[in-house]
């Protein structure tokens, strides 16, 4: 059966930063995480509705009362938490959000903890507010990857560490972290008065079947201590349009958290408000079906995968994103082995583990085949 997932949509290189890199040449682009299908018609609708008067003014996000309710709404169906609407605070992006809790919530000559490998906004961060970055390498156990949690407590009990920036669902390699981890992490940050930045951007693309995120703001030893940063823009494909939205349940953070933002960033724009707003309330069908369509290409990649020698790939439960171990191929520059088969993934080196590369297969199943028989070579 063919679903919406299998249309092929020509890209413009000219408005896609993911097509530019390699336009001109016979490479598939398979790095930034945005996907190749449409969003879902709510967020259409919506837009066009916009665009239908045409008049651009201002909106301020917080008087956007739809946004937040369907924000509330969201979370209760996808996370079984009802939250209180003052809890949310809008942004125009997970990457601002996690850039303005260390203006927030540290001092430069202070510490922050991430972990690795990681995103790398996230393991650039430091550099941006003259801090030092403490990193925990993701160890692998029993049950997949997990932060090494003596080092985290080794380094939160650093009294010039007070903030911790987790990326949960893990990118690159698709982990969701169990609630036990994170009561583990909760307990370390509440010992050390550490304040948690949780990059959840992930959390609405499960893909595991008994899989449960755990966000941040939903356990009661990070309620005081904790902004969990969300959006709808990875999981209805509306990155572009530049809105998040952090969830501090602490009044006091909270204000710190606007008063550091003030006047520095733009508020969360009117598109992507409505966008998010109609992506939540009017997208469920199609969530279910993109979660369906990307568990089978994440199983047919996995297969593939698996069967050629010399790369191996993590079992991402969540997430559009394969992380690859190339490090089997015995060869000086891993990337170049990829491209020289047409095939751009993100190099694991941007990741802080050269050697891998991530691979996002959030595109018409035809276009992972072609991906994996230009690999099979
Ligand atoms: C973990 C993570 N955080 C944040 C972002 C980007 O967030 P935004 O575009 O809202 O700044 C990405 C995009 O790939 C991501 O993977």
């Amino acid at each position: 059966m063919t679903s919406v997932f299998d249309t092929r949509i020509e890209r413009d290189p000219k408005y896609s930063m993911k097509w530019k890199r390699y336009a001109g040449q016979d490479i598939i682009p398979c790095w930034v995480a945005d996907m190749e299908f449409a969003a879902p018609a709510s967020v259409q609708e919506a837009l066009m509705s916009l665009n239908q008067h045409g008049v651009y003014g201002y909106l301020k996000p917080e008087d956007f009362a739809e946004g937040r309710e369907a924000i509330v709404d969201w979370l209760e169906y996808r996370h079984g938490s009802r939250i209180p609407e003052e809890w949310i605070v809008w942004m125009p992006g997970v990457v601002p959000g996690f850039n303005m809790a260390c203006r927030a919530f540290t001092e430069a000559g202070q510490s922050v903890i991430v972990q690795t490998p990681n995103y790398p906004p996230i393991l650039n961060v430091h550099k941006h507010h003259q801090l030092d970055s403490l990193t925990v390498p993701v160890v692998y156990g029993a049950d997949g990857p997990d932060l090494d949690i003596e080092q985290l407590a080794q380094y939160a009990a650093n009294e010039r560490c007070n903030m911790m920036i987790l990326c949960n669902p893990m990118n690159p390699n698709g982990k969701v972290l169990s609630s036990e981890s994170l009561q583990r992490i909760a307990r370390i940050c509440e010992k050390n008065n550490v304040v948690l930045v949780s990059d959840e951007i992930h959390c609405d693309l499960i893909l595991e079947p008994g899989v449960k995120h755990t966000p941040a703001f939903s356990l009661e030893g990070l309620q005081e201590r904790s902004v969990t940063l969300m959006s709808a823009a990875k999981t209805f494909n509306i990155a572009g349009l530049g809105v998040s939205f952090g969830i501090i349940p602490n009044a006091g953070l909270r204000r710190r958290f606007l008063q550091a933002s003030n006047g520095l960033s733009p508020w969360a724009n009117v598109p992507g408000l409505l966008a998010t707003a109609a992506a939540f309330n009017g997208g469920r069908d199609w969530h279910g079906e993109l979660l369906d369509y990307l568990r089978a290409n994440r199983d047919f990649l996995f297969q593939a995968i698996e069967s050629l020698p010399g790369l191996s790939m993590a079992h991402s439960e969540a997430t559009f994103l394969a992380w690859l171990d190339a490090r089997g191929l015995a060869v000086d520059n891993h990337q170049k082995w990829f491209e020289d088969r047409g095939v751009g993934p993100s190099p694991g080196a941007d990741f802080a583990a050269p050697g891998f590369a991530r691979i996002n297969f959030a595109c018409p199943r035809a276009q992972l085949e072609n991906i994996v028989e230009r690999l099979s070579v």
